[in-house]
């Protein structure tokens, strides 16, 4: 039970009035200081229109909010899904009920828009598992001493293969290759031109995007002298690539700028990622930090398994709460018949997308078979290669 003081908060759809204390809430939530120019950015990224704010005396005290974007599954089909986002709660009114009640109003706004799916990222690991969301995808962060790196091909780019832009000049351009790159992979998210200028503008000056016909990499060098020799610190901000040829290219050309000391990356290299094969010692990629990625939440498991691509013949009933629907390769379909894989919430998102099998999952309590040949069915049925990837922070 949460708080009755509660009683006198007001949850409700923002307005445009509601806007700078939105922004007041979100920036004091994530230490996030927005200048006026930053918040006309992040206005022209968001739809307002799908946010939720909790009003106590005509102050906004905590916000959430959404975006209506897209997800490719297994398969190459893509589905709607509710990006959940601008989630801050003031310090004055945390650990009352105030999420909970946000999450319930975002549920509501999902299942009337008909977005079987729903899908966030976490500031902290331990949140978002009690509202039925689960981790479908792992989040590699990196860092490379690139003084050492040598690439087991010792060439140059491929001359004129990757052009260098300003951050905001390269926008269309990055814009278009996302869209063919998100399409190709199960797990990767749309987003919008306005996504891209905001990123682009929160990280000037000094971005450089080295783009490729079927990729691009973007990336921002704070420079730095230890001891008389040049240490400067390379962040990979962007990365995406649609073919093995633009990947490589794409790294050669981050690999090869001058005067850094480290490279880091948090979303740019994936946990499959081919760039440590590239290299003579591959393990100079360091992973400093395996995280939670993308959390998805089904909301309408029937209409999210009939939209994936299944590997076998078999058949099985997946159980949830009160639902079950029976998954085959010729699709998805309620049905009364007996469970033969009793799911919690968690496991729907990891299990529907490829990212977890069925056997980690048991592993984990998240699922349990009805008989003990169930669990090998459902890893050859529902697993699915290539595995999720999803690198868009939103
Ligand atoms: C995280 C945050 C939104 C929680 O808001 P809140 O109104 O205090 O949350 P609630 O009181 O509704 O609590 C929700 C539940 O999550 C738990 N919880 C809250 N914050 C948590 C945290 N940081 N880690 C783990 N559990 C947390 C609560 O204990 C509660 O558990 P219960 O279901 O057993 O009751 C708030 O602390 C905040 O704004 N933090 C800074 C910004 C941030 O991290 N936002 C999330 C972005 S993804």
């Amino acid at each position: 039970m949460h708080n009755t003081e509660l009683v006198s908060i007001e949850i409700r759809p923002a307005t445009e009035a509601d806007w700078e204390q939105i922004a007041a809430v979100d920036s004091r939530a994530f230490h996030n200081y927005m200048t006026e120019e930053s918040m006309a950015f992040a206005r022209q990224a968001l739809e307002l229109d799908r946010f939720i704010v909790a009003v106590d005396d005509d102050m906004v005290v905590a916000v959430c909010g959404a975006y209506s974007l897209e997800i490719t599954m297994p398969g190459g089909a893509l589905l709607p899904l509710t990006g959940v986002t601008w989630v801050g709660v003031s310090l004055t009114h945390r650990r009352q009920g105030l999420l909970h009640k946000l999450m319930a109003a975002l549920d509501h706004q999902a299942a009337d828009r008909s977005e079987p799916l729903m899908g966030l990222r976490a500031s902290e690991g331990g949140i978002y598992g009690r509202f039925g969301y689960g981790s479908i995808n792992r989040m590699r962060e990196v860092a490379i001493t690139q003084p050492l790196v040598r690439m087991l091909e010792p060439s140059p780019p491929p001359s004129g293969s990757v052009q260098i832009l300003d951050g905001r000049d390269a926008v269309p351009a990055m814009f278009e290759r996302w869209d063919r790159a998100r399409r190709a992979h199960p797990g990767e998210l749309s987003r919008t031109e306005a996504d891209l200028r905001r990123r682009m503008h929160d990280a000037a000056p000094g971005v450089t995007v080295a783009v490729h016909a079927d990729g691009f990499a973007a990336w921002k060098v704070t420079p730095k002298w230890t001891n008389g020799l040049a240490d400067s610190a390379l962040e990979v901000l962007e990365f995406c690539a649609t073919t093995p040829a633009a990947h490589e290219a794409l790294w050669r050309t981050i690999l090869s700028v001058d005067l850094v000391g480290e490279i880091t990356a948090h979303l740019a290299v994936t946990e499959y990622d081919r760039l440590p094969a590239l290299l003579v010692e591959p393990r100079l990629v360091r992973t400093t930090a395996l995280l939670d990625g993308l959390w998805v939440k089904v909301l309408d498991p029937v209409t999210a398994f009939a939209a994936r691509s299944y590997r076998t013949g078999e058949e099985l009933v997946l159980a949830c709460d009160h639902d079950r629907w029976l998954v085959s390769e010729a699709g998805c379909a309620p049905t009364d018949a007996p469970a033969d894989l009793k799911l919690d919430a968690r496991a729907l998102g990891p299990l529907l997308m490829g990212g977890s099998s069925a056997t980690a999952l048991a592993e984990l309590g998240l699922c349990s078979p009805t008989r003990p040949e169930v669990l090998p069915i459902a890893d050859a049925l529902l697993g699915f290669e290539p595995r999720p990837i999803s690198r868009l922070m939103f």
